[in-house]
């Protein structure tokens, strides 16, 4: 079963998406991952999406449906969750050539909806797991006390270059005019689920397991 979670900055995509892998043994495919991981190989296109992502801006159509194009190709035959992507019409439209290329289908589209107050105090908020890339929250999801990650027990925890308040006006706006058309566009193609992306963690895995059985 392949499907996206939709939604913007800081609704929760990774968050959802990470329990899903340990509960459906799915694959996750963020790009946003995979883009932080190109940015420190120290290439000249690293550099170039390290600016990029750092103000907040989109990476160009051609390099993250390159990206998504190699890890279908790698891991054939596997449920995937796009995490991240499609974030423009011409990456939702690659998916599909790409989903028929490898005869697989698209099962759902879960769009997360948060209103924005809430998506700032979360994303200011953030943090990760350096080993693993947990995710926790100074509010609602903070590091355990003893200062050791729930699921891998690294002690060292890092906060994003792009999670600053400048940044996220732009990934917010960025989000509304190039990604929220794809609402409308996977709405048409009878794809569409939306969940309240406001309540809890847990509350929202829920919905999104409804969903998905
Ligand atoms: P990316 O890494 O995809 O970031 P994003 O879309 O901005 O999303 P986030 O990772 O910030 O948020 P999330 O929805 O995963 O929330 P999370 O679960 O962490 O992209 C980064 C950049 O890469 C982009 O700006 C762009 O430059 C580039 N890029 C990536 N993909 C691209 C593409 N396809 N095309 C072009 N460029 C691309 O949760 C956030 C916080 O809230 C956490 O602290 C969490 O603990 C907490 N939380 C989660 N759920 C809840 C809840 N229900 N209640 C309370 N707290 C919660």
């Amino acid at each position: 079963m392949n499907i996206i979670l939709l939604g913007p900055p800081g609704a929760g995509k990774g968050t959802q998406a990470r329990r899903l892998v340990e509960e459906r043994g799915m694959i996750q495919l963020s790009t946003g991952d995979m883009l932080r991981e190109a940015r420190t190989s120290g290439t000249e296109l690293g550099k170039r999406v390290a600016a990029i992502m750092d103000a907040g801006e989109l990476v160009t159509d051609e390099i993250v449906i390159g990206l998504i194009e190699e890890r279908l190709e790698k891991d054939k035959g596997a449920g995937f969750i796009f995490d991240g992507f499609p974030r423009t019409l011409a990456q939702a439209d690659a998916l599909g050539d790409l989903l028929a290329k490898h005869h697989a289908n698209l099962a759902a589209v879960i769009e997360l909806r948060v209103d924005d107050d809430e998506l700032v105090r979360r994303i200011t908020a953030r943090s990760t797991c350096a080993k693993c890339g947990e995710v926790y929250n100074d509010i609602t999801r903070p590091i355990p006390e003893d200062g050791k990650c729930v699921v891998c027990g690294g002690t060292e925890f890092k906060r994003r270059a792009d999670d600053n308040e400048e940044s996220l006006r732009t990934r917010l706006m960025e989000y509304y005019k190039k990604t929220s058309p794809l609402i409308g566009y996977y709405y048409a193609k009878g794809k569409l689920h939306s969940v309240n992306g406001l309540n809890d963690i847990d509350r929202v895995a829920a919905d999104i397991a409804a969903i998905l059985d």
